[in-house]
């Protein structure tokens, strides 16, 4: 079977134009939502994605703020940023770039963030009420992504097996938690392998839906993948590549031509999963804008 390409700009597009829409609404009402985007040192990688995330917020009509403090900023004072966003009216989202500094602990600023304007969905009242159901707390951007561009496809999830491989906290964690919910684009039956699952070929094999978020370049090769499988590939890893022009190309977690072979649809890198993780951002912020004045803002701890 040769797959047919998931277009995760073209889906993205389509989010980001509803997400201006609602911006131009909420104008109506007198409220410009904004996000704060913290980006601690000067990671290259950190700053392009910043980058694009703040760019797509000003093409929807978003006001994005960049803190920029440095590497060495201490615990106390990035803690007090926080605090000045979270006191902050015109600001309706927080993002902090992660991976921070090792001397910084990443929990304990996740959890310093007011839960309402945790547009990442990183923060544990989120992920719990998530997790139990609650359609009202913010979900992890990239996770969601997987989930829209699922359903967009028109792929049906119910009673699907779902694979994911990776356990991380802001992707396979997450991922699962959606994909066990009673909704539309859900209800599946979800298996998470990781680094320590025993013969990972024979379970990625089992699954109709196969999603990998573990950052190891092209580790998912064609025969761990089962004949018409939907093929979700979160990774975005750099290699080297003398023949480019910047010495380097991206590829996914999957190696995609062995996987397009027998999968049915696949998502290709770039251009599948990664604009899909900037829309629902975009989408979370006018959210937690369009609360402003609800029961649901601020968020009862
Ligand atoms: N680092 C990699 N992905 C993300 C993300 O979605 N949000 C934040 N805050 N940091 C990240």
């Amino acid at each position: 079977m040769a797959a047919r390409l998931i277009d995760g700009k073209a889906i993205a597009a389509e989010i980001r134009g509803d997400v201006a829409a609602r911006v131009a609404a909420l104008a109506g009402t007198g409220v410009t939502p904004g996000l704060a985007v913290v980006l601690v040192g000067e990671d290259p990688a950190s700053q392009v994605y910043v980058r694009m995330k703040t760019r797509a917020c000003e093409e929807a009509g978003i006001v994005a703020r960049d803190i920029t403090p440095p590497a060495d900023i201490s615990q106390a004072e990035l803690l007090g940023i926080v605090d000045e966003l979270n006191a902050d009216s015109s600001v309706h989202g927080i993002l902090v770039q992660l991976p921070l500094p090792g001397h910084l602990d990443e929990t304990e600023v996740t959890e310093r963030i007011d839960p309402s304007k945790d547009v990442d969905g990183f923060h544990p009242v989120n992920q719990g009420r998530m997790a139990q159901g609650d359609r009202d707390a913010f979900r992890p951007a990239t996770p969601a992504g997987v989930q829209e561009l699922i359903k967009r496809t028109g792929v049906d999830t119910s009673g699907a097996h779902v694979v994911i491989v990776g356990r991380s906290n802001i992707v396979g964690m997450p991922m699962s938690s959606i994909l066990l919910q009673k909704e539309e684009g859900a209800n599946a039956t979800v298996t998470v392998a990781h680094s320590r699952t025993k013969d990972l070929a024979a379970v990625t094999r089992l699954a109709e839906i196969l999603i990998v978020a573990v950052g190891r370049p092209e580790m998912i090769r064609g025969d761990m993948v089962r004949e018409g499988a939907v093929v979700i590939d979160v990774g975005v890893n750099r290699v080297e590549d003398a023949s480019s022009e910047r010495g380097y190309r991206l590829v996914g977690d999957v190696a995609f031509d062995e996987a397009a072979e027998r999968a049915s649809w696949i998502t290709p890198v770039p251009g599948g999963v990664g604009p899909m993780t900037i829309a629902m951002l975009l989408q979370n912020t006018v959210t937690a804008a369009e609360r402003v004045g609800s029961a649901l803002e601020p968020t009862a701890v």
